[in-house]
């Protein structure tokens, strides 16, 4: 158990997701949301406890620093989606989606309510930043909710009492309200915890709408998007377009339990799809 605690404590890195949506199910009423630690498996809070206390101020500059530069080559987007594929681990082939699989099901749900083109595209790709695993990135690095760093934790960010064994706790600039950012200074000048959803807004800024953007870069952001914390540092127009993050996020959360998608009749319409938005390679 120890040497898997280490750095990878979940099984899977859906085993995070499977949390956040046992987390916010349907019907859950306040009173049982609260008590999310009831529904966290030992790896899960360990999971938790490791992003909590290693996301510092430091450590996301610096990998921003290495991957907001999209250096790593040119890559399509099939051909990332298929490298995001051979991340199945221990999951059980018959009950356990593939990532791709994940993908058309949370685009399949955004088609069938009628959503227009850009917007099921952006849940055709909104995962393809978890690849982070694969270049080597520990977990806590690439999933997890998300939070800013350099001013104070809220405490409707899951699991808290973590942050106490984070170094930019003992840090008094970074521990005020504002830290060391502006009152309502807008997120795009805020630094959150680091992962799968900064790295995909990075490869697609330049492809989608600006509404799909804010749903890659925000899905994480739970005590933002689902709880209304971290207000004095939004804009206006982080306000607007949360909207659209907000809509977005049921697909994440429940698509998950929908019939498998059928790859062979479904697969020509993302084809077409995804060149109308992106060239054949893009930089990742
Ligand atoms: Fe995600
Ligand atoms: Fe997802």
């Amino acid at each position: 158990m120890d040497e898997v605690l280490n750095n990878a404590p979940l099984k899977e890195l859906d085993d995070w997701d499977d949390f956040v949506s046992t987390r916010y199910q349907l019907g859950k009423s306040e009173e049982q949301f609260r008590n999310y630690r009831a529904d966290a498996n030992p790896t899960v809070t360990e999971f938790y406890r490791q992003n909590h206390a290693h996301q510092t101020l430091d450590f996301v500059l610096k990998k921003k620093g290495e991957y907001c530069g999209l250096k790593r080559g040119k890559k399509s987007i099939w051909e990332m989606a298929g490298y995001l594929n051979t991340l199945v681990d221990e999951s059980d082939p018959d009950t356990d989606l593939t990532q791709i699989e994940h993908l058309l099901q949370t685009s399949e749900a955004i088609r069938k309510d009628g959503h227009p083109r850009w917007f099921i595209l952006t849940g055709f790709v909104h995962d393809l930043g978890k690849v982070l695993c694969l270049y080597g990135e520990p977990q806590w690095a690439v999933v997890g909710d998300t939070f800013p760093v350099g001013c104070a934790y809220s405490d409707q960010v899951v699991f808290p009492e973590f942050f106490a064994a984070n170094a930019d706790a003992n840090v008094p600039e970074y521990q005020t309200k504002y830290g060391i950012y502006e009152r309502r200074c807008g997120l795009d000048n805020v630094h959150l915890s680091f992962g799968h959803d900064e790295y995909i807004y990075q490869v697609a800024r330049n492809y989608l709408p600006e509404e799909g953007l804010y749903m890659l870069r925000y899905h994480s952001f739970y005590a933002a998007h689902r709880h209304n914390a971290y207000r004095h540092l939004m804009n206006e127009h982080d306000e607007e377009m949360f909207a659209w993050v907000r809509r977005f996020n049921p697909y994440d959360l429940y698509s998950k339990g929908r019939e498998r998608p059928d790859m062979k009749a479904i697969l020509p319409f993302y084809q077409d799809l995804v060149s109308e938005f992106f060239p054949g390679k893009i930089d990742w």
